[in-house]
């Protein structure tokens, strides 16, 4: 079967039936794989077209490499991106990762020029901390408002942001607890003050649906390798009235354009990551990001409602939509060894991070369940 054939009658039986979508996933036949807000594994076709363009690049000739590296299938990935998150291609830049998107934020706004400050959280992704605290040892004004039970408490939020404030920067999914941030009201509180909102949507791009419009998102990155279902690679969201003018362009290179969010890039993407977020995005789309996170909602539940009935207290607020759920654990070397044994993979460091993908059933939840018995 020719490769889009093979991806959209494979996508149409999951849209059909989720329980399809893991015959495309091979990995989770093999272990009980509750981890994609680590890493998602590789779909057969993301991996065929990879394996494609890996041949081409190993024998050639000229015209197959081309099959692979173009505009078309840059302009593609482009619009099917700013299509899942409600913008336009011309708000896309590509990035080689997340954080390298919040630098060229964070950068662009001349937030220490202006003497403004930066407002953000401790659900916010552990490197984006380290990031912001290094740029406080430089001297910028950096405020981290701690959560309260696990969430923002807009109140919080609500007395450290001023008229200096030049920026709000959030994982709108957190990667601590799958936590998801009141956005709106976030976006208000910054728009009310004169500054702008990042977010982090990596834990969340591919899972829950994003509509950066009526969210009153003004700035957004993220890779690609998690919910997006692989490529390291990643995107860059920037409003397009404050392309240029707000947020200044303060790095260039070969594909800096003189208009447009590409004038955030600087060198030759990923192809592969590209070629690789080709089919993802194409999969993505045939399912539907609400179909996918609607397939995440009884698994997470039942997650939230077992989990601490058993001993592990939830760490995730209830009712959040993401598709991540956290635990705390009294011995976690123990739980280790269950998971081992069992062969079951989440996210032990700290606190147990559960999270699920359109290729995980009910069935993955009960081993994990069993596996802590
Ligand atoms: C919320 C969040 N942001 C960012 C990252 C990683 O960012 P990058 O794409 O720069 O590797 C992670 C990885 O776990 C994450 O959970």
């Amino acid at each position: 079967m020719k490769r889009g054939t093979a991806l959209a009658s494979s996508a149409a039986a999951a849209r059909a039936d989720m329980s399809a979508a893991r015959a495309d996933f091979p990995w989770a036949g093999k272990q009980t794989y509750l981890n994609t807000a680590t890493e998602h594994p590789l779909s057969v076709h993301t991996t065929r077209a990879m394996e494609e363009y890996l041949h081409a690049l190993t024998h050639g000739p000229d015209a197959a490499r081309d099959k692979f590296e173009n505009g078309r299938l840059m302009k593609e990935v482009k619009e099917m991106f700013a299509r899942l998150i409600n913008a336009t291609p011309g708000e896309i830049g590509f990035t080689p990762s997340t954080q390298t998107g919040e630098n060229i934020v964070i950068e662009g706004l001349d937030i220490e020029a202006a003497g403004g400050n930066v407002v953000t959280n401790d659900l916010h992704y552990g490197g984006s901390l380290l990031n912001y605290e290094n740029r406080r040892k430089g001297g910028m004004d950096v405020r981290v408002v701690k959560h309260r039970d696990y969430q923002m408490d807009m109140r919080d939020l609500e007395r450290v942001v001023d008229k200096k404030t030049k920026l709000i920067a959030i994982a709108l999914v957190s990667n601590v607890n799958g936590y998801v941030h009141d956005v709106k009201a976030i976006s208000d509180l910054a728009h009310a003050h004169g500054a702008y909102l990042y977010c982090d949507v990596i834990q969340m791009a591919g899972a829950t649906p994003i509509d950066v419009k009526a969210m009153g998102i003004d700035f957004l990155a993220c890779s690609a390798y998690k919910f997006l279902q692989g490529g390291r690679f990643g995107y860059l969201y920037v409003r397009e009235d404050l392309q240029g003018t707000a947020l200044k362009a303060k790095l260039f290179g070969g594909r800096s354009t003189p208009t447009g969010a590409s004038r955030y890039e600087i060198s030759t993407v990923s192809h592969l990551g590209c070629v690789c977020q080709h089919q993802a995005l194409q999969y993505i789309h045939a399912i539907g990001v609400d179909k996918i996170a609607a397939h995440a909602r009884p698994l997470i539940d039942r997650l939230m409602k077992e989990l601490p009935a058993a001993g592990y207290p939830t760490i995730t607020p209830k009712g959040s939509p993401s598709s991540i759920a956290s635990f705390q654990m009294k011995d976690a070397a123990a739980v280790r060894a269950k998971f081992k044994a069992a062969n079951v993979i989440v996210t032990t460091g700290g606190n147990m991070r559960v999270s699920v993908s359109v290729f995980n059933t009910m069935a993955d939840v009960d081993r994990l369940i069993a596996a802590l018995a």
